[in-house]
């Protein structure tokens, strides 16, 4: 985890004050940044950071790196491109001078020579966690790189670390530990010191503030609650046992909306229903303050939803201006929400009613051919992985037609990357094989590549997780990855 010698953090300080300085003395800035809300977020902590500078500057929404994107940045006449969330996967094709990258993907393993070249006509400033000793996928993410350079920029830019929790709620980086840890840790104690958050010990499943009470816990996954998952009956009766009102007057109640005596009483009782699994369901949850509860804002989680459904779905812009507070903005991404949970819950029937699933030996699979969205395939994998429909003991390989060929999401649980596996290296190797181009994190990760090649990818996909996982089995004291 933490660099016990403090050497990272000193390097990552040294290189926060030199990208500064880049950015003070540039006159025009080009954001290029990612669709998800880590994207969004990290975008929005860049725009409103050179916006108090007074900066020149635009705001690009990007869904990956590809050639065009690559030719796009090198050849902008101005002076500086400040790449957010996105980039270090793709390193070495960058060559323009004045490039700014906050980003927390797995770096691209062929810059190394090229830093000294870039680095000695100070090119490049690359500002990545995995540079400094710590994990990009839960100790800090791309919003959180962006907000540390804005601090840098700024001291009294605190107020925009909410946008950061955000972020790296988003990307999963509480569910770990269930609770955000390490950089996280200390944006998190930014945010709460400006009174934008406030740290909540709460039940750890999705939509308290805005999903019905029956079905908020109908729908609880990773765990599963026996009795009430997946049992709208079982829900009811469940509240009407504990003497809870599920409804108030017409309307139904949310769990934020029960009295604390009540939610307490809930509680105990899915503990007991858990068992053994209770620990995994609770933690921290994380309330922004500035926003009402029914707006769906007041809770990071519920946040970040609204931001990915607004960037998986083309209205990146939207999203940015939900963060910048923007009301009208938030009716819009209202009805994009709307859309999401329409496309998922299809997306998931689609799937488990065709079954689709397929497992080999190390690993299970589906196609989604053109009726999932290539950005929305991710989520829908990894929600299969902790709902109980598949193998929690497999990493999961999803595909979806896209534009430029076929989109690949992975994932896997946390136990796998325990034991060695490394999805990033696995679709960036297994990609580049099969004339594709992937990366990402270990225990998420994507690539596209030729529709004509996909039952030749999963083979060097089954290949290389099996080696990885052998690998770890054969000498358990080898190199500690997380
Ligand atoms: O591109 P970016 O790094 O922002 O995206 C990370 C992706 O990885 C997110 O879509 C997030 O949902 C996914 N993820 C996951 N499980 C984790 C960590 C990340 O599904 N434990
Ligand atoms: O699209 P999906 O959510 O499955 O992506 C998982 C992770 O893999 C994200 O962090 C994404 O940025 C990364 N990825 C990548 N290169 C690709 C596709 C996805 O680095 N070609
Ligand atoms: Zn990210």
């Amino acid at each position: 985890m933490l660099d016990s010698s403090g050497d990272g953090l000193r390097r990552m300080s040294r290189d926060l004050r030199a990208a500064a300085s880049v950015l003070r003395d540039a006159k025009n800035i080009r954001v290029v940044t990612h669709i998800d809300a880590d994207g969004i977020t990290a975008g929005a902590i860049a725009d409103m950071t050179l916006e108090r500078m007074g900066k020149d500057h635009t705001v690009d929404f990007e869904k990956k790196i590809t050639d065009e994107v690559i030719r796009s940045v090198n050849s902008w006449d101005g002076d500086v491109v400040w790449i957010c969330d996105l980039g270090s996967g793709y390193l070495s094709e960058f060559d323009r001078d004045g490039l700014v990258i906050t980003d927390h993907h797995v770096p691209d393993p062929k810059w190394r020579g090229r830093q000294m070249r870039l680095d000695s006509f100070g090119g490049l400033q690359h500002l990545n966690p995995h540079s400094y000793g710590y994990d990009g996928s839960f100790e800090v993410c791309g919003a959180g790189m962006t907000y540390l350079l804005s601090k840098e920029l700024d001291p009294s830019n605190t107020d925009l670390a909410h946008l950061a929790v955000v972020g790296a709620v988003g990307d999963f980086q509480d569910s770990n530990h269930r609770r955000l840890v390490s950089l996280n840790r200390t944006i998190l104690t930014d945010a709460v010191a400006t009174g934008d958050v406030e740290i909540d010990d709460d039940l750890r499943y999705f939509g308290r503030d805005t999903r019905p009470i029956n079905q908020y816990l109908q729908y609880s996954s990773d765990p599963v609650i026996p009795g009430l998952s997946d049992n709208p009956r079982g829900c009811l009766e469940f509240l009407d046992s504990l003497g809870i009102p599920a409804k108030e007057g017409s309307h139904w109640r949310t769990w934020s909306s029960l009295s604390e005596a009540e939610r307490e009483r809930a509680s105990d009782r899915i503990s007991e229903l858990l068992g053994p699994e209770s620990d995994q369901a609770f933690g921290e949850m994380y309330r922004i303050t500035r926003y009402d509860r029914q707006t769906g804002l007041g809770d990071a989680k519920e946040f970040a939803t609204v931001l990915n459904s607004c960037g998986r779905y083309d209205d990146a812009p939207t999203g940015l201006r939900v963060c910048h507070g923007d009301v009208d903005a938030l009716r819009v991404a209202e009805e994009n929400r709307a859309e999401h949970r329409k496309h998922i819950s299809a997306a998931l029937s689609y799937v488990r009613e065709n079954h689709l699933l397929r497992e080999r030996r190390f690993i299970q699979w589906f196609d989604a051919g053109s009726r999932i969205r290539e950005t929305v395939v991710g989520i829908v994998a990894g929600m299969m992985l902790t709902s109980g429909d598949c193998r929690r003991n497999l990493p999961i390989i999803a595909f979806a037609d896209s534009d430029d060929g076929v989109k690949v999401s992975a994932r896997a649980g946390r136990d796998l990357v325990d034991r060695g596996l490394d999805l990033s290296s696995v679709m960036k190797t297994a990609a580049g094989l099969v004339g594709g181009f992937g990366g990402g994190h270990t225990v998420a990760a994507g690539a596209t590549i030729p529709p004509e090649r996909k039952e030749e990818f999963l083979d060097i996909v089954e290949d290389l997780v099996s080696s990885q996982l052998e690998r770890r089995s054969r000498h358990p004291d080898g190199l500690s990855l997380a």
